[in-house]
């Protein structure tokens, strides 16, 4: 029976760049997706970008830009990720959308109706210079248990209390430095505990993981509170109906995002909305997620749906929390690594792919990166075992047969295909239990059952020896048949790999000339067929490449700016993170993408002297992991001056071009030698980019 299935992934905030934690869920969601679509399903994946609230709003003013104009960008950006690693979405929209004002504002109409929505006067603070209410995590102060100064209004860094804003010693406004006042203003709530009978059926229903449903009784126990849904102007995000000023609580419209970008692929494709979304259907919903934002999706999600007349998740799959190498992921470790730098490092996205998957199971655990680890398993598994089959036999097949596997098996040859992956002849094969490990979430699970099957494809081709069958007179047609078998047991691992490895399975799919693979291909073997000319699959994983990822993600902490505001999970509180901005060191300095400095006048900018410089010499600084010292002609002097852009440049590439430095820079004694001057160069934290003139420019010329 073809089942009608409808998947999420959770909604990234419009104001950081996509991480390798995130794409733990991305990954876990495209796989499974993947694997639906080729066991014949309908099954649509879709997402958007999470766009509203505070953070976003204060971000964009930062740079000097609308919000629209950020969330565009930041679409961009996160769709290229998503690309890069194969995500592959039907739809990838926005929260910031007429379907999603559409939809939020009638939930909220039906809510209201139902008599599940309260008005109440709550005290706030409030920012009397920037003229608005502040979340908990934009005021700062004293911690009332340590005494740590600058500590967040929701709980202290340093000791680990947590308190409300209102307890704080003299706090402060962390988006002007203001003194906060106290403030009254009416807000709107959601009477989650009128519903608290219905979830309690929910949640006994099957819709969650056991460890997922273990928190929901915990919630029950602390008892269930209304949810405050609304904020005050100024917030990006949608106006709530009948109340000017106010504004809906960004988690109120995000999840509804779910149901606005279908309903935007529904007008694309011609897709029957209401088929997967009026109450009672039939079709399937399912929502991966975090467990960080369990409670959003296990509460307050279910019992709007629930409440405004729409059908209820069919499950929650909640996954855990990616560390590297053991660790929380850390900018100064150089662990905070994000989707654009692995991939301009050069890295193939497929070997993430298969690691996390090979890491991930249905539960809620956190999974971890092992660096060293990551290196070993990719290498050994997928070029060493999986690969190896078809490097070790498709020559001879180009080379000897033009390219024609064989025409019909031998009995012997039949007998190696049929008992693959079996127990015993006759018993199923594994390819259920392949297909039952990627449907539970099992991913581990699947790809231990694929390597097995390529342990047992290599002992075939070791028990074989076709190079020595090659040599031997009177042997080709057991040659032939020895690569026919390989070739057809390397098709039927590239089948089971292929919800991990989509590229990989292409490039297969097209030296093996076949159409795509789907899961019932297993059922046929591929004999008298024409292949053409075998590609190259994949390449190892040097160590080299992982320390370089590292060194380009790595923060030096001392000239680090200070962190922008964020604060930790809370359950049912969870705010936007805001990521610092990020940076990279260039001549000891650090160039920030994101926030736009203070404005500086005409005649601030006139005191520095930008000169066009040639490098003459860069050489390696001995006992510096990212410094080049750099020998400058500027017309008039030369210059030595120390530039962080080590891992981003081969000396021997610098030599010789045009850049600009600041020629007036007051020197600077370093560890190394002194510094005059400081080159220009663009990064965003991952990578960076030399300035250069254009064509024609000369050493010693003033940039104005
Ligand atoms: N915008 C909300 C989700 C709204 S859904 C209606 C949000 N965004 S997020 O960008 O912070 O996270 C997106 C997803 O990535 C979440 O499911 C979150 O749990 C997941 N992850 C973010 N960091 C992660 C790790 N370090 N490890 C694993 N998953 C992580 O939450
Ligand atoms: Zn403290």
């Amino acid at each position: 029976m073809t089942r009608k299935i409808l998947v999420t992934s959770a909604l990234p905030y419009a104001n950081g760049s996509i991480h390798l934690g995130h794409l733990v869920e991305y990954v876990q969601t495209d796989i499974w997706v993947r694997f639906q679509k080729m066991q014949g399903h309908e099954c649509w994946y879709v997402c958007a970008d999470d766009t509203h609230g505070t953070p976003i709003m204060l971000r964009a003013e930062k740079e000097g830009i609308t919000p629209e104009a950020l969330i565009e960008r930041v679409h961009g950006e996160h769709l290229r990720d998503f690309t890069g690693f194969h995500v592959g979405f039907d739809n990838y929209y926005s929260t910031n959308s007429d379907e999603n004002r559409q939809l939020s504002q009638g939930i909220y109409r039906r809510l209201r109706n139902a008599g599940l929505i309260e008005a109440r006067t709550i005290e706030q603070f409030y920012d009397p210079q920037k003229d608005m209410f502040l979340p908990d995590r934009f005021i700062k102060g004293e911690c009332p248990k340590c005494h740590a100064k600058d500590q967040y209004g929701d709980s202290c860094e340093a000791c680990g209390a947590s308190y409300a804003p209102t307890d704080l010693i003299e706090p402060y406004s962390a988006v002007s430095g203001a003194k906060p006042v106290r403030r009254e203003s009416e807000h709107y709530f959601f009477k989650l505990g009128e519903c608290e009978a219905f979830l309690r059926e929910w949640t006994r229903g099957g819709h969650l993981q056991p460890e997922a449903a273990n928190k929901m009784a915990e919630w029950f126990e602390a008892g269930l509170q209304s949810w405050d849904i609304s904020r005050d102007a100024p917030y990006f995000g949608f106006e709530i109906p009948d109340a000017p000023g106010k504004y809906f609580y960004v988690w109120l419209d995000a999840p509804v995002g779910y149901m606005a970008s279908f309903g935007n692929l529904c007008a694309q494709r011609g897709l029957d909305f209401d088929a997967f979304w009026r109450e009672g259907s039939e079709t399937e919903l399912y929502h991966f997620i975090g467990k960080d934002i369990l409670y959003f999706h296990a509460l307050f999600w279910p019992a709007m749906l629930q409440y405004s007349g729409y059908r209820t998740p069919t499950k929650i799959f909640a996954h855990g929390f990616l560390t590297v190498d053991g660790q929380k992921m850390s900018k100064s470790r150089g662990t905070f690594i994000t989707a654009e730098s692995y991939l301009k490092q050069g890295l193939d996205p497929e070997w993430l792919r298969y690691y996390y998957a090979a890491k991930l199971n249905g539960s809620m655990e956190d999974i971890d990166l092992n660096l060293e680890d990551f290196v070993a398993r990719v290498n050994s598994d997928l070029v060493g075992k999986y690969i190896n089959i078809a490097s070790r036999t498709v020559g001879f097949v180009t080379k000897r047969f033009g390219g024609k596997l064989c025409r019909a098996l031998s009995a012997e040859a039949q007998g190696v295909i049929d008992r693959f992956g079996r127990e015993r002849p006759g018993a199923p094969a594994r390819e259920a239990l392949i297909a039952a490990h990627y449907d539970n979430r099992e991913y581990g699970k699947a790809l231990r059952e694929v390597m097995a099957l390529a342990d047992i494809a290599n002992q075939y081709v070791d028990e074989q020896k076709p190079w020595e069958l090659a040599k031997q007179e009177g042997q080709e047609a057991r040659l032939h048949e020895v690569c026919t078998v390989s070739l057809n047991l390397f098709r039927l691992l590239t089948l089971y790999l292929k919800p991990v490895l989509p590229e990989l399975a292409e490039k297969v799919e097209s030296f093996l000339n076949i159409p795509p693979l789907k899961w019932t291909d297993g059922q046929q073997l591929l004999l008298d067929h024409a292949i053409t000319p075998y590609q190259h699959l994949m390449t190892r994983i040097d160590p080299k490449q992982i320390d370089a990822l590292v060194a380009a993600n790595r923060e030096n902490l001392k000239a680090a700016p200070a962190p922008e505001p964020h604060s930790p999970v809370r359950h049912g509180e969870k705010q936007q993170h805001s990521p610092s901005p990020q940076s990279s060191p260039v001549g000891g300095e650090r160039a920030n993408v994101g926030a736009i400095a203070p404005m500086v006048s005409i005649e601030d900018f006139a005191k520095i002297d930008l000169r066009i410089a040639r490098i003459v010499s860069a050489e390696h600084v001995e006992g510096a992991d990212k410094l080049l010292r750099l020998t400058l002609d500027i017309g008039t002097d030369t210059r030595t001056v120390f530039a962080g852009i080590k891992t981003a440049y081969a000396p021997e590439l610098l030599v010789g071009r045009l850049t600009v430095m600041v020629a007036n820079l007051a020197p600077r004694k370093m560890r190394f030698g002194e510094s005059r001057g400081m080159v220009l160069a663009a990064g965003d934290g991952g990578s960076l980019y030399l300035l250069g003139p254009d064509e024609g420019a000369r050493p010693g010329m003033r940039v104005k």
